[in-house]
């Protein structure tokens, strides 16, 4: 069962209200949606692309009867998703971005590549899943995919080994995946698993994760309300930077300087977010003892400021 991470500390932050209307971005199983739903008389709308989190969903709708709605589809388009409800406002949006314990945990997600599964990765079920990709990307495009997206440094060593196993035998297992990457890294004494960052990044470029991110970004910036609060856990420093830089740009800190970059820096002029000190946080020693998927967590905070 998922432990949800950092939970006291999203709940301080959202401080949710009587009467208030929130977004769940990533309900998975419903630990964020109920800690807000017990903490206040409130509604909840909550988006998940993976089907099979309606069985938790419908525990909730029991639960908290008519404060509690869970919506299939993609938090990007939670504008659209929360206007088939009527909503147009939100007093608090939580995104806690990534996979969830069940999906990494269930072999036939393909998520893992400690236990062998189809390499399959969708969290939603629909699109190209990660053995496509790994059958019909080209070598050059698997060595991005590893490098930008996996920030593995020998993405390209990888790519090699993965199109010359292919042009032998389908490679269609995690297991099969995973034992070529780990040939290419070598077992080297570290802490995490050479096939970490490749699986990270055939899953992110699976699942178009930081399109993702950046059109939920700029879409809780249109749904929330003046005084509204954004709450964001990341697991890994690309989606940690991804949304550093947006709340950089949108609290008069200019992120990126370019300067061939005039509508962002007017943008980054008009400050839509304010940010607390510190604007961001880390899990405590103690709930990492308990939960090791909270060692990863940053936790960005930001208050929606006066619409322009
Ligand atoms: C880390 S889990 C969330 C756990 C949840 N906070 C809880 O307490 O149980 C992430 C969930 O977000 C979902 N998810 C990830 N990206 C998404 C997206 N772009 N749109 C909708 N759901 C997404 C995943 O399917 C997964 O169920």
């Amino acid at each position: 069962m998922h432990k949800p991470v950092m939970l006291d500390e999203m709940l301080g932050w959202l401080e949710p209200k009587q009467g208030g209307v929130y977004i769940d971005g990533t309900f998975g199983a419903g630990g964020y949606a109920r800690a807000i739903l017990r903490a206040a008389d409130c509604r909840v709308f909550a988006i998940d692309r993976d089907p099979s989190t309606k069985n938790f969903a419908e525990e909730l709708e029991h639960d908290f009867p008519n404060r509690f709605v869970w919506l299939l589809g993609n938090f990007a388009d939670m504008c659209a998703l929360a206007a088939m409800h009527g909503v147009q406002d939100v007093d608090g949006i939580v995104l806690d971005l990534g996979v969830s314990s069940m999906q990494i945990d269930t072999p036939a997600r393909g998520f893992s590549f400690r236990r062998d599964g189809p390499l399959d990765m969708r969290m939603s079920g629909q699109g190209m899943s990660a053995g496509d990709v790994i059958s019909q990307a080209s070598e050059d495009e698997l060595a991005d995919i590893f490098y930008y997206y996996g920030e593995e440094k020998a993405a390209r060593r990888i790519a090699r080994a993965v199109a010359a196993a292919r042009a032998v035998e389908p490679i269609t297992r995690t297991h099969q995946l995973a034992d070529i990457i780990r040939r290419v890294v070598g077992r080297k004494p570290q802490k995490t698993d050479a096939a970490t960052r490749s699986f990270q990044g055939l899953r992110i470029y699976v699942n178009q994760e930081i399109d993702a991110v950046k059109n939920g970004l700029k879409a809780a910036e249109n749904l929330l309300a003046p005084g509204g609060r954004l709450v964001v856990v990341t697991f890994h420093s690309l989606e940690d930077r991804l949304v550093k830089r947006f709340t950089h740009s949108r609290c008069g800190k200019l992120g990126e300087s370019s300067r061939h970059a005039p509508t962002r820096r007017a943008e980054a002029e008009v400050p839509r977010f304010f940010l607390p000190r510190p604007e961001k946080r880390t899990a405590t020693d103690a709930e990492i003892a308990a939960n090791p998927r909270a060692r990863s967590a940053t936790m960005r905070m930001m208050t929606r400021g006066m619409s322009i």
